[in-house]
């Protein structure tokens, strides 16, 4: 620490909000070795470099609780200022900590024997080469070699970890892979990683029962880290998924984070005025739970995931062999038109027409175009078209989903145990979702500002404070003496998202300065050339 009154850095004149709820005060913000220090408006003090914020808010930095960022840096060489704009998205909201590993989906673990399988798949998932890693030791070292401006934290995710004992495959784990798929959690746990997530919709986590993920919830107990789950069902049985979550929470002991909470499809809108009394309920209970939610009506997902799970048993060669085999696609159509027991049908809940191409990389032209219009246009059935598309790109094909109402998002995002999260998947080509450039402004401006849903000190609390104490963040999310210096300076009168489904990473307006570390990585709302982000251990 410098002596008293000298700093490195310091901000005269905002308004601050401090992350805990409590209502914004006049105060100047030094910064000082990192840390922060809060001063009494107007208290002499003297700085190399000194902030005018008249009018402006300071807070801490946005903490994205639920990303899908695992590999962007790797891939992307997004470190110098003006490339990289997937990269930059995030930190240009006024996000100075991401977490991914998010929806059973991480970069790690996996036995050494599985590692050149897996690298297949997450180039497909991820949209590049960006590598597979032992475990979180591992993950954390190859981040740490790339410069980056903001930090990252990550999930254990159970797909991968499941994928990286037994393989992509549709069957139970034997006691000895379960044992060894709780070895490796557990070791990457004690390395740092921040809790286990499942994301149960998706292949292979949906292959895995109850039980299964109990074990592994109960390895993230031991470790006092969370159990963070993309529901078995956000869909016609929502509510069925929820109670398997809290029967795993209460079974293994964990703390329970629901992953970006929605009811979605024509059943089930309107089902967030049962799911959040139930959530309240067992918080009154005792239960340690809390959700994260984006701003927006419509999700964003891989093609492959609209096919029935035994679809992908085997990973994606073993997907492209049932597509070319006609009596096995003519077996798909049924299951999308019947359902499938213990199978969220998106398709069957929503319809093609509500399934938008937000990527594929060989087909630019039909980026933003419905499944539903490309058929009707080739006079072809929208399940041969997506079969075409998967199998012509390789497995790679992002889609946007129009599958909920604005009164369930509004619910869920009032919530006050509701954070924020971007759900974000920056993920190389085509028109990504705008949640990943535009979440944080959205709810500032749009929702707090212009709805007056929450108030400006409960928005931020949910994007700062809230978050780094779900996921053990240690000094940061909150403006006080001795705190990490990650923070954001924005305008309240302005900040306001820009981002688009047709101009999807269009930056925000009103986020002027993003500091990370103490250093200026956003100045005057464009990327600064300090690259201080570093990777989060819990
Ligand atoms: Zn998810
Ligand atoms: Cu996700």
């Amino acid at each position: 620490m410098s002596t008293p009154g000298r700093f490195d850095l310091l901000i005269r004149g905002a308004l601050v909000v401090d992350g805990t709820g409590a209502p914004g005060r006049p105060a100047d913000v030094g910064v000082a070795a990192g840390r922060l220090t809060v001063l009494p408006p107007g208290r002499p003090a003297e700085a190399p470099q000194v902030l005018d914020a008249e009018g402006m808010v300071v807070a801490p930095g946005f903490i994205d609780v639920h990303t899908h960022s695992d590999g962007i840096t790797l891939i992307t060489p997004g470190s110098t200022p003006g490339g990289g704009e997937l990269v930059w998205a995030s930190v240009l909201q006024g996000v100075t900590t991401e977490i991914c590993g998010n929806c059973g989906s991480s970069l790690f673990p996996a036995l050494p024997g599985r590692l050149e399988d897996m690298s297949r798949e997450t180039r497909i998932s991820f949209g590049g080469e960006v590598g597979i890693f032992q475990d979180f030791a591992g993950f954390a070292a190859r981040h740490s070699a790339r410069p980056r401006a903001n930090h990252l934290a990550s999930l254990v995710g159970h797909g991968t970890l499941r994928a990286g004992v037994l393989g992509h495959v549709d069957r139970p784990a034997t006691p000895a892979e379960l044992d060894t798929m709780c070895a490796l959690l557990d070791l990457s746990l004690s390395q740092g990683a921040a809790g286990l997530s499942t994301g149960l919709i998706y292949t292979p986590g949906t292959y895995a029962g109850t039980d299964e993920v109990v074990a592994l919830a109960a390895v993230a107990a031991r470790h006092g880290k969370p159990y963070v789950t993309h529901l078995r069902d956000e869909m016609s049985r929502v509510e069925e998924a929820l109670e398997e979550a809290v029967e795993i929470a209460r079974r293994s002991g964990a703390a329970l984070h629901v992953s970006h909470h929605k009811t979605a499809g024509k059943y089930a809108w309107g089902r967030t005025a049962r799911t959040l009394p139930r959530i309240a309920e067992l918080r009154a209970g005792g239960m340690d739970l809390t959700c994260d939610v984006y701003p927006y009506t419509a999700g964003s997902t891989s093609l492959s995931a609209m096919l029935p799970p035994w679809a992908n048993d085997g990973g994606f060669p073993a997907l492209a062999a049932r597509l070319a085999d006609p009596a096995e696609r003519e077996r798909m159509r049924r299951a999308i038109a019947e359902g499938v027991p213990g199978w969220e049908n998106t398709v069957g809940n929503g319809g093609w027409d509500r399934i938008s191409i937000a990527c594929a990389p060989r087909h630019p032209e039909i980026e933003g175009r419905t499944i539903a219009e490309l058929a009707a246009s080739g006079d072809a059935d929208p399940v041969d078209v997506a079969a075409g598309l998967l199998t012509a790109e390789d497995g790679e094909v992002t889609i946007i989903s129009h599958s909920m109402v604005e009164e369930d998002v509004q619910r869920v995002l009032a919530a006050p145990y509701a954070m924020i999260g971007s759900d974000g998947v920056p993920k190389p080509g085509g028109r990504p979702h705008p949640r990943w450039a535009g979440t944080y402004p959205r709810v500032l401006g749009h929702y707090s500002r212009e709805l007056g849903l929450l108030t400006l000190e409960s928005a931020v609390h949910k994007m700062t404070g809230m978050a780094a104490a779900r996921f053990g963040l240690a000094g940061r999310g909150v403006v006080r003496d001795g705190a990490h210096a990650d923070l954001v300076v924005f305008d309240p009168a302005t900040v306001a998202d820009r981002a688009t489904f047709a101009e999807p990473l269009l930056p925000p307006a009103g986020i002027r300065t993003v500091i990370v570390g103490g250093e200026i990585v956003v100045r005057d709302g464009l990327p600064a050339p300090a690259r201080p982000g570093t990777v989060l251990t819990t």
